[in-house]
C-alpha cells in the first residue's frame, strides 16, 4: 500500500499530465486521467477505482470536492465514468458523481451532480445547485436551485468568465508551483 496521496487500485496509477498542481492533501487514486495544467486544490477526493475519471486541460477543482464514478452492471453496461472537460472550474465542495462536463463551465461552491447527468459547453451552475440523475443542462445558460432549472440565458461577461476563471486558475497554480 502507497502512502503518497496518489495511489494505485488494482495496478493503476493515476496518470498526471504536464505542469500540473496536485496540493498534498489531495487524494488521487487509481484510474484518472489528468491533462496538462490541472490544479487540485487541498482536500480533493477523487477516487477512479470502479470507473475511470478524466479531467480536461486546465481544469481546476477547488478545495473539498469530491469526485466518484459508478460501476458497470448488467443494468448499466459503461457504468458512469466521469468526464470533465477543459477551462472548468468546480468551486469548493462540489460533488461530481458519474457525470459528463464539457468545455468552460463553473460549477458553483457546493453543488451536487448526478449520475448521467450531462453539462453542455458554456454552462454556469449556481453555488449550491443539484443537478438530478440523467439531466442535460444546456449550453449558453445559467441553471440554479435544487433540483437545478434554468434560470436565464448567460450574460456576456458571465460567458467570458467562464474562460478567464480557468486563466485565473491556471496562473494562481503557477504561483503554487513556483513557490
Ligand atoms: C447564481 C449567481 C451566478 C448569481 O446570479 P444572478 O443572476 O446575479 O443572481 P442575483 O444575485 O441577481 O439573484 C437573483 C435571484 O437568484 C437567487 N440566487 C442567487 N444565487 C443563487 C443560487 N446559487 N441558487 C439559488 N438561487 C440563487 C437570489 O436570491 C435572487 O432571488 P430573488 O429574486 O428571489 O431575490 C451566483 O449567486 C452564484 O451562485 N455564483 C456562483 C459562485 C461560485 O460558487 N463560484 C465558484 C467558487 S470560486
Amino acid at each position: 500500500m502507497s502512502t503518497t496521496n496518489i495511489r494505485p487500485y488494482k495496478g493503476i496509477l493515476p496518470s498526471i499530465g504536464s505542469d500540473n498542481y496536485i496540493d498534498k492533501s489531495a487524494i488521487l487514486v487509481g484510474d484518472i486521467t489528468l491533462s496538462d495544467d490541472v490544479s487540485i486544490w487541498p482536500l480533493v477526493a477523487a477516487r477512479g477505482d470502479v470507473n475511470t475519471i478524466t479531467i480536461g486541460a486546465r481544469t481546476n477543482i477547488q478545495d473539498g470536492t469530491v469526485l466518484h464514478v459508478t460501476r458497470k452492471s448488467s443494468e448499466n453496461p459503461q457504468g458512469n465514468p466521469l468526464i470533465i472537460g477543459s477551462d472548468v472550474t468546480v468551486g469548493h465542495k462540489c460533488m461530481l458523481h458519474g457525470c459528463q462536463l464539457g468545455d468552460r463551465i463553473l460549477v458553483g461552491m457546493g453543488a451536487i451532480i448526478m449520475d448521467g447527468a450531462v453539462i453542455e459547453d458554456d454552462v454556469f451552475i449556481g453555488a449550491g445547485s443539484l443537478v438530478p440523475p440523467n439531466k442535460t443542462l444546456l449550453s449558453g445558460y445559467l441553471y440554479v436551485g435544487n433540483p437545478v432549472k434554468q434560470a436565464r440565458p448567460l450574460k456576456e461577461s458571465e460567458a467570458a468568465f467562464l474562460k478567464q476563471s480557468a486563466i485565473n486558475y491556471v496562473e494562481l497554480k503557477n504561483e503554487y508551483l513556483n513557490n
